[in-house]
């Protein structure tokens, strides 16, 4: 089982970016969590991340070869309805995740375009969030394979 996952915009700068929203926990290290956390779930991940609208959602129109999604869409969650068709258009299944809890913060991102298209978002968790969202990927991944989902 292969599952992608995306980091959106600006998500390079973790560690050094609002580390009072986002923690100090830099990119590098949560990609190092997610692949110990692959390894034990004997799954292989792709990480890819990028700043740029369309370079994501060439990302997901290329993601037949994977079984699931992870992304995090970053400021693209409030915004893309370009991101959004995407996932929609290769019903690949998709976990939303947010290190800070959307809800908790400024009215425009209580709104996300992305969760309808969704299967379930995890939101608020800081680096867990990932890897929340990485158990989610193969849950649903697998209950896909054996038609239960
Ligand atoms: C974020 C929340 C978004 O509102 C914000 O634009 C981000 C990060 C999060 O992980 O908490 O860049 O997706």
């Amino acid at each position: 089982m292969k599952i992608l996952i995306i980091h959106g915009p600006n998500l390079n700068l973790l560690g050094r970016r609002e580390a009072d929203v986002y923690g100090t926990r830099t990119l590098d290290e949560i990609n190092k969590l997610l692949k110990q956390l692959a390894k034990e779930l004997k799954v292989e991940i792709d990480i890819k991340q990028s700043n740029h609208e369309g370079q994501i959602v060439d990302l997901i129109q290329k993601s037949n070869p994977y079984s699931s999604l992870v992304i995090n869409p970053a400021a693209y969650t409030h915004t893309s309805v370009a991101i959004r068709d995407a996932i929609a258009a290769v019903e690949i299944p998709t976990v939303e995740i947010h290190l800070s809890n959307i809800y908790k913060r400024e009215e425009f991102r209580h709104k996300s375009l992305i969760s309808p298209v969704a299967y379930g978002q995890i939101s608020g968790f800081g680096p867990e969030s990932y890897l929340l969202g990485l158990r989610a990927a193969v849950s649903i991944a697998t209950n896909a394979k054996k038609g239960t989902s």
